[in-house]
């Protein structure tokens, strides 16, 4: 099947039957009940059950039963995914609107050292030096400056700038492998913000003479970053620094931009990677100064195993498939309009954070790749905390409010922090908390009443390695990529987030004063009342 002929999935001849299938056995989400689901099926575990080494995916305790499962894989089968996917590795340009190919896959197959013979790229995975025909040199380049900046005794700080996914991979990577015990070197810092509070705070922490800036931006021309990034370059200078090549480096697709800048070091990489799928590519450098060039493999070849997986296993087995497939469910048959996310693990609680802009900026979409509306509802809200957190802010909703949320828990099976007394409670909270969603209980007065079958999937890393955590990020970035072409979305653009930015400058200027006619009349009294008596 050619992938732009694909047929999005409402126009199926499955999504009907899925519909119907949905409102006859689960329409309403509490006519299907896990607990009668569990006690008709012992094998119910093993058949929602999904491995991914190294992950494991339990499933089962979702509203969905195997009829639904079985037409939800041939929705799959009927739209197409496998051969968008094999486009997506080929280097094709399915990224439609800007006529680009999609190629952060690319990145953590052009490895710089030799792969075994035995790790070699599938079949699928085609032309990785022509799609990314820089990819191997800059990697080895951006991993060898990494190692020189770690033994570099007299850089002490390394602060990375950078804003969406020029920030959030690299922030969640490095929270998690500090958290797991797997980073060192030098003391990393994230900037994002456009509110000046982030950085003023972070500077007077920093002796200029000690500190590496990074300047992430794929752009370099998105506002927030080159406000921080000539922000840190004033006080480097004011504070007497005169080797601004030597302490701030760029990583960027505009190369010509980061070099005006000034920054000495540059690292480049290609128009087809998405900035919320980067931090594979020299995206990443803050991830290879904390955890070493190994690290940073590592956590490709994590990725790499999920991308295996991606590409070979059945879809009735295939975890980002079935994810997707499930998020769907939800969103489109049960009319379900968020999605929790719980990681039981202090190093992933950015993790919502990352996921909301994978998730809400791939598919929060209202036309398909040819443009035309879309018939159904598009991605969900996704939001969450890390747990045990969570548990004392909005569990109270998930068990009794109103709305039923799906809910992820993401648990790691080993701790590296050697406090005894901690693990075990804090899985035992994830688990029981899986578990009373969908157990409920009868109440004996009204406001003690759990209503139960409140679906959850647990999703389970042996540890939070390099390794397991890019076959976790991995997952994520293929379910996003089922999920958009399940519903027929070009998953890798973002023109919603173009208007703000253009308005933006218009009130800056009314905000200096400037004229506040061409404004609507509530934005006018809300510049008028911010600039005070005149
Ligand atoms: O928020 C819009 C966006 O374009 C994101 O897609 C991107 O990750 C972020 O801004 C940063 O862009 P850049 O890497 O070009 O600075």
């Amino acid at each position: 099947m050619d992938w732009r002929e694909r047929a999005r999935g409402d126009q199926t001849a499955v999504w009907p039957r899925l519909a119907a299938h949905g409102r006859q056995r689960l329409g309403a989400a509490g006519r299907f009940d896990l607990r009668q689901a569990f006690a008709e099926d012992a094998q119910r575990v093993e058949r929602f059950s999904l491995e991914a080494p190294p992950l494991l995916a339990d499933l089962s305790k979702n509203l969905i039963d195997a009829p639904a499962q079985q037409l939800l894989t041939e929705l799959a089968q009927a739209c197409g995914v496998a051969a968008h996917r094999d486009a997506m590795l080929a280097g094709e340009r399915i990224n439609t609107s800007e006529a680009r190919p999609v190629t952060h896959v690319h990145w953590r197959w052009a490895s710089n050292r030799a792969l075994a013979p035995e790790e070699q790229a599938p079949e699928a995975i085609k032309n990785i030096a022509s799609v990314v025909p820089d990819a191997s040199a800059t990697l080895a380049d951006m991993l060898s400056y990494a190692e020189s900046v770690r033994a570099d005794r007299g850089i002490t700080d390394v602060v990375h700038i950078g804003i969406g996914g020029s920030d959030l991979g690299p922030r969640l990577v490095v929270q998690a492998l500090r958290a797991a015990g797997q980073a060192s070197g030098p003391s990393l810092h994230f900037v994002a913000n456009m509110d000046g509070h982030e950085l003023a705070s972070l500077l007077p922490r920093l002796t200029a003479s000690r500190t590496l800036f990074i300047v992430v931006s794929k752009t370099f021309g998105t506002a927030e970053t080159l406000r921080n990034a000539r922000s840190a370059r004033d006080w480097f200078l004011a504070q007497g620094g005169s080797d601004v090549a030597r302490h701030f480096v760029a990583v960027s697709a505009n190369l010509a931009a980061a070099r005006a800048f000034g920054a000495g070091r540059c690292f480049g990489f290609d128009d087809g990677l998405g900035g919320r799928f980067s931090l594979w590519s020299p995206v990443g450098l803050a991830i290879a100064i904390a955890a070493g060039s190994a690290g940073f493999e590592a956590l490709q070849a994590g990725a790499r195993a999920m991308d295996r997986h991606f590409i070979q296993a059945p879809l009735a087995r295939n975890l980002p498939v079935q994810l997707a497939l499930l998020d769907l469910w939800y969103r489109n048959v049960l009319g379900l309009a968020s999605r929790c996310v719980a990681p039981y693990h202090h190093g992933l609680r950015s993790l919502p954070a990352y996921l909301q802009q994978l998730e809400m900026e791939s598919n929060g979409k209202g036309v398909d790749l040819h443009g035309r509306p879309l018939a159904v509802a598009s991605a969900p809200v996704t939001w969450g905390q890390a747990g045990s957190n969570g548990q004392h802010a909005f569990f109270q909703m998930l068990h009794q409010g109103s709305d039923v949320v799906p809910v992820e828990f993401v648990l790691v099976a080993r701790d590296a922090h050697g406090l005894p007394e901690h693990h075990a409670k804090l899985l035992a909270n994830a688990l029981a908390q899986s578990r009373a969603l969908m157990l409920g209980q009868e109440g004996d007065a009204p406001e003690r009443h759990f209503p139960g079958n409140r679906p959850s999937t647990v999703l389970l890393l042996p540890d939070l390695s390099p390794h397991s955590l890019g076959a976790l990020l991995a997952l994520y970035e293929h379910r996003c990529f089922v999920l958009g072409s399940l519903w027929g979305i070009n998953s890798f653009d973002q023109w919603g987030v173009e208007l703000g930015k253009r308005h933006a400058g218009q009130i800056e200027a009314a905000l200096r004063g400037g004229a506040l006619g061409p404004l609507d009349a509530s934005t006018a009294a809300l510049v008028a009342h911010l600039r005070g008596p005149a």
